[in-house]
């Protein structure tokens, strides 16, 4: 029985990635519904590049939801400097024309929890976690129901990519991450301690474009312009692909290895606002809350992404 999800996203090239990599896996993934909520960029255009990465995978019949606009408390920060002023730059796309749903997407993530068996759906979070924790202050009964949130956020001994102390996606929404964090829910946590290690390359991108297909050809090309932020900031080989861990992950977990630990947000200080305080050393009494994603095979990685892709 294929994993029943609902993945939450900021499209970004890598969610188009990680989108795309999930609806070519219907062996093992059945996408219920994709909910934009605001991230990388406002959104409007989250919500319009969902729907271009569904039409670029001709599954135009996919329900997507629009979701909240800004950060439960805060003013919303976007992050146009990696993505581009589009969120999906790198390749120009034609306008999508298939519907956006009615209902808001947080009223779709609790009628989804509700109204399937308990311990059935998946979260597949990769953006904020504003939509989220919305659902969960609506209608805090889902967290007893939902089988478990799989989320890219955070990071440890990585420390931060958008301040020294915080990863982006938990940085956003501090607060909706740490009603995430306390709700109980089982979760799995892909940081930057794993998706620093998931390079894009030289190689690894005409590997994306050998697939020979408009989907090879759109995800080398964002991942191209994708990687030159990365290149620049930490003088690496070649930019993280972040969010295609999640549904990596949900596919073939045993490619990761991580440790079941304590996490902690931070929402007080405005110097660390968003860390992800991750007891990895057990050091203190703490009840572990997240399996805290350290490390992948990198190269099982990329192979996985190239065979699935190819088949959209
Ligand atoms: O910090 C990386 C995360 O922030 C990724 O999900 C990327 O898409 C952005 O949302
Ligand atoms: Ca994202």
């Amino acid at each position: 029985m294929p994993e029943q999800i609902i993945i939450d996203t900021d499209p970004g090239q890598d969610d188009a990635v990680a989108i795309l990599l999930a609806l070519a896996s219907p062996d093992c993934i059945n996408v219920l519904g994709i909910t934009a909520v605001a991230g990388n960029v406002p959104l409007d255009l989250t919500v319009k590049n969902a729907r271009i990465i569904c039409e670029l995978a001709k599954k135009t019949s996919m329900s997507i939801y629009s979701g909240c606009s800004k950060p439960l408390k805060r003013a919303l920060v976007t992050a146009e400097h990696v993505h581009g002023k589009t969120g999906l730059d790198g390749i120009t796309l034609p306008e999508p024309s298939m519907p956006i749903q009615e209902l808001h997407a947080v009223d779709f993530i609790i009628d989804t929890i509700k109204n399937n068996p308990s311990d059935s759906i998946t979260l597949c979070a990769l953006g904020p976690l504003t939509n989220v924790a919305m659902a969960l202050l609506k209608e805090p009964n889902i967290a007893k129901r939902v089988k478990q949130i799989i989320l890219m956020g955070g990071a440890y001994f990585e420390v931060g990519n958008i301040t020294p102390a915080a990863e982006f996606n938990i940085f956003v929404d501090p607060e909706a991450a740490k009603i995430v964090f306390n709700s109980g829910v089982k979760i799995t946590v892909l940081p930057l301690d794993v998706t620093h290690k998931a390079l894009i390359s030289e190689e690894r991108i005409t590997a994306f474009k050998e697939i020979n297909s408009p989907v090879g050809d759109a995800v080398a090309k964002w991942t191209n312009f994708f990687e030159r932020f990365d290149k620049e900031k930490y003088g690496s080989k070649g930019a993280p692909l972040h969010d295609p861990c999640v549904i990596a992950y949900l596919i073939e977990p045993n490619i990761f290895d991580g440790r079941y630990v304590n996490v902690e947000i931070e929402t007080g200080s405005e110097l660390t606002r968003g860390m992800t305080v991750a007891d990895w050393w057990k050091v203190t009494d703490r009840e572990p809350n997240a399996m805290f994603i350290g490390g992948l095979d990198a190269d099982r990685f990329f192979n996985l992404l190239v065979e699935r892709l190819s088949k959209l």
